[in-house]
């Protein structure tokens, strides 16, 4: 079965939603002609779209093509929670994790623990109280001079750099539960900046180098006690922060359990990981109807009802 995956979340900072939305309809269509006739497909089977969260502008655009395109195409389409797609983003690979599994879903716009039971059973364990981790990847990389969205840019810089060369907080690392804060570590790296800026001696890849092994280390300890305190023994981490190798590399190194990633290219936002989504979701699919689009939308509201376990 073929599934046409449209992914138009926007769920990060940093974008003008109106120029987002504009964006999305001058380059949709094109997009999707090209996807289809890489893939040698003249019509798909199926349709999934992200609803939500996101930038509501944006996702009409996606909603509105995809449920036009289900009704020219007669196939059903699917609604799909952009977070959803996230985690199940490593069911794309060859050796996919089975359920149940910790997920740590970290991007521009979420850092969420959530205990996945089934499809669709899902537990917040924790999120972040300000900042998404991404987010504060990117404020740090602004802060040194580097271009948007600055995470891969200045997980490169860290490379060159001393990771001990300043003592960065560890947010929340000693509070119980499993929530996260990055706006402490984020001023506390704007306060040394500055003063190394006013000494004349900014080391850039140090900052860059401190501050990811300070934003990992918090990631890898939550993540592993959340596991460890639900006796899970799998993990999967996705988003695009995914993507980072030192996250990647800490959290084999310390879990006792298996790490399940998307390749690289599905841990940032993509239609693939929608498609899956809609893949394993299609027995909620519609025929085209209503679009439905929601900026807000927690993630444990997609539970199917069944026993307490
Ligand atoms: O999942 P995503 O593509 O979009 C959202 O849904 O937010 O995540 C984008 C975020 C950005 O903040 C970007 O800086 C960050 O992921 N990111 C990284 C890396 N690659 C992308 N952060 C740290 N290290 C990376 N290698
Ligand atoms: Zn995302």
């Amino acid at each position: 079965m073929n599934i046409l995956g449209i992914e138009t979340s926007c769920d990060y900072g940093g974008v003008v939603p109106e120029i987002a939305s504009r964006d999305h309809v001058r380059m949709l269509l094109p997009l999707i002609q090209q996807v289809l006739g890489e893939a040698g497909i003249e019509k798909p089977d199926a349709i999934a779209y992200t609803a939500g969260p996101g930038l509501v502008g944006a996702l009409m655009v996606g909603g509105g093509m995809a449920n036009g395109l289900g009704l020219a195409w007669a196939c059903p389409v699917i609604p799909v929670h952009h977070m959803e797609g996230h985690l199940l983003a490593p069911m794309l690979e060859d050796d996919p994790p089975e359920f149940p599994f910790l997920a740590l879903l970290v991007s521009g716009g979420h850092t969420m623990l959530i205990a996945v039971r089934a499809l669709g059973d899902y537990r917040l364990l924790g999120t972040t109280l300000d900042d998404a981790v991404g987010e504060a990847f990117d404020k740090t990389a602004k802060l040194l001079g580097l271009g948007y969205p600055g995470g891969p840019a200045l997980a490169a810089l860290a490379e060159n750099g001393n990771d001990k060369a300043f003592a960065f907080p560890r947010p929340m690392l000693q509070k119980p539960g499993f929530d996260f804060s990055f706006s402490g570590l984020k001023t506390a790296v704007m306060l040394e900046v500055r003063k190394a800026e006013a000494a004349g001696k900014l080391c850039r890849e140090d900052v860059a180098a401190s501050f990811q092994r300070a934003a990992v280390d918090t990631l890898v300890k939550r993540a592993i006690k959340a596991a460890n305190s639900q006796g899970l023994e799998r993990i999967v981490v996705a988003g695009g922060v995914g993507a980072n190798k030192l996250l990647r590399k800490e959290i084999a190194a310390h879990f006792d359990g298996r790490v399940f990633y998307p390749r690289m290219e599905f841990c940032t936002d993509n239609g693939a990981m929608i498609a899956i989504a809609g893949a394993l979701r299609l027995a909620e699919a519609t025929p085209a109807d209503e679009i439905k689009v929601r900026s807000r939308w927690p993630i444990a509201s997609l539970n199917v009802p069944r026993p307490a376990h």
